[in-house]
């Protein structure tokens, strides 16, 4: 590591109080020795070819963010009923499971670590993404502001249909056969992803959930799919390569709840059951404002009994604030690795950070996907 060049940025920006960081030193996560602290976020780039399959282009991308202690995935669907924006990938098909190996294959060649984060849409999607153009399903029949990203532009939500209670263990099923296809295809672990409104999200939160049956109502029925969820995939992969990604104050994706504390809190006292890899929190609005209540991530991560991934606007000032505080273990960085693939590199010795333009995030091949300078 190169202290002398991180000592010259923490003086240039007036940092002279910072102590040399672990930020960029090794940490063991389960079995895995992570060669810093710093994850590469999941980030959708909507490149999957037909049958949302990845390919060499796919890998080519993650190889070049290798440098990352850890990569997550893209999210990533784990059944047709799951998707919800055109050309994303999924992880329940054969053909899926070969494109990915490319990815992962690629990432441990170049150093690297990845896991697969596992996604469900519930309500944010549309019947032309959906199998015979089929309803979007959600935990109550409500319909979400905004639109949908399809093939052919956006359009706005439908009114979900709500899941019967009896269709949930197939759903959890689904779940457990993705992640044994993340076994398959090679991905050191996944990571559920229970934030930004997606189905686990509407079923834990009370704007989205209206249900009357065992899985709504009390904390603990809304909790209820969630948990089974984490039960079903840890049983496939063991518990310390699973983790999980909950945003508890966020509204992305039209969702809220009336109490966050009480219902997040109530999770992650059920989530320390596992013994799981790490909670992953994204604090504050996603890609918005670090607008937190106050004391309401350090409470959680006092709750949670393992290592607390943080997320949401960091930069290397506020990262190294965090690890000086003690206040997360792991710091996941987002759009920073869209334009910089090497950014742990870039963090360490104060190099600009390259700024991609939302144009590129979306969508599209190459250009603005694997060209941005190593
Ligand atoms: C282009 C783009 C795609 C994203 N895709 C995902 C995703 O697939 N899964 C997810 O949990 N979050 C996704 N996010 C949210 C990021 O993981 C992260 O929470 C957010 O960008 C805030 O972190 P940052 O300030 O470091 O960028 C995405 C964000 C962006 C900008």
């Amino acid at each position: 590591m190169n202290l002398a060049s991180l000592k010259d940025r923490c003086t240039s920006k007036n940092l002279m109080s910072l102590p040399i960081t672990d930020l960029f030193q090794p940490f063991r996560l389960g079995p895995l020795e992570l060669a810093n602290r710093i994850i590469m976020g999941p980030l959708t780039r909507a490149r999957a070819g037909k049958g949302d399959v990845q390919g060499p282009l796919n890998a080519e991308y993650y190889a070049q963010r290798a440098s990352a202690g850890l990569i997550l995935s893209e999210a990533t669907q784990i059944s047709q009923q799951g998707k919800g924006y055109a050309w994303t990938p999924g992880i329940y098909t054969d053909e899926q499971v070969a494109g990915w190996k490319l990815s992962t294959d690629a990432v441990h060649k170049a150093g690297g670590l990845i896991y697969a984060q596992l996604w469900h849409v519930g309500r944010i999607s549309h019947p032309s993404l959906q199998e015979n153009e089929k309803l979007p399903v959600s935990a109550s029949a409500i319909a979400p502001q905004g639109k949908a990203f399809t093939e052919t532009g956006f359009v706005p939500f439908v009114t979900p249909r709500a899941l019967e209670t009896d269709e949930i263990a197939g759903i959890v099923a689904d779940y457990a056969h993705a992640a044994r296809c993340a076994k398959t295809a090679g991905f050191d672990g996944v990571e559920v992803h229970s934030a930004n409104g997606y189905l686990l999200d509407q079923f834990l939160r009370d704007q989205t959930n209206k249900r009357t049956d065992r899985y709504g109502g009390s904390l603990e029925n809304r909790s209820r799919f969630c948990l089974e969820v984490m039960a079903a995939v840890c049983d496939v992969l063991g518990s310390d390569r699973v983790g999980i990604r909950l945003a508890p104050v966020s509204a992305a994706n039209d969702i809220s709840d009336s109490d966050p504390w009480g219902t997040f809190s109530y999770v992650v006292e059920q989530l320390n059951q596992f013994k799981l890899a790490y909670l992953h929190c994204v604090e504050g609005q996603t890609i918005g404002p670090r607008d937190i209540p106050e004391g309401f991530f350090v409470k959680l991560r006092s709750q949670f009994e393992g290592v607390y991934m943080a997320n949401n606007g960091y930069d290397l000032e506020l990262a190294l604030k965090a690890r000086r505080e003690n206040l997360a273990d792991l710091i996941c960085f987002g759009r920073p690795f869209i334009g910089n693939p090497n950014l742990v590199e870039k963090l360490r010795t104060g190099e600009p950070l390259l700024d991609a333009p939302r144009e590129t995030w979306y969508g599209g091949g190459a250009a603005g996907y694997t060209d941005w300078p190593a």
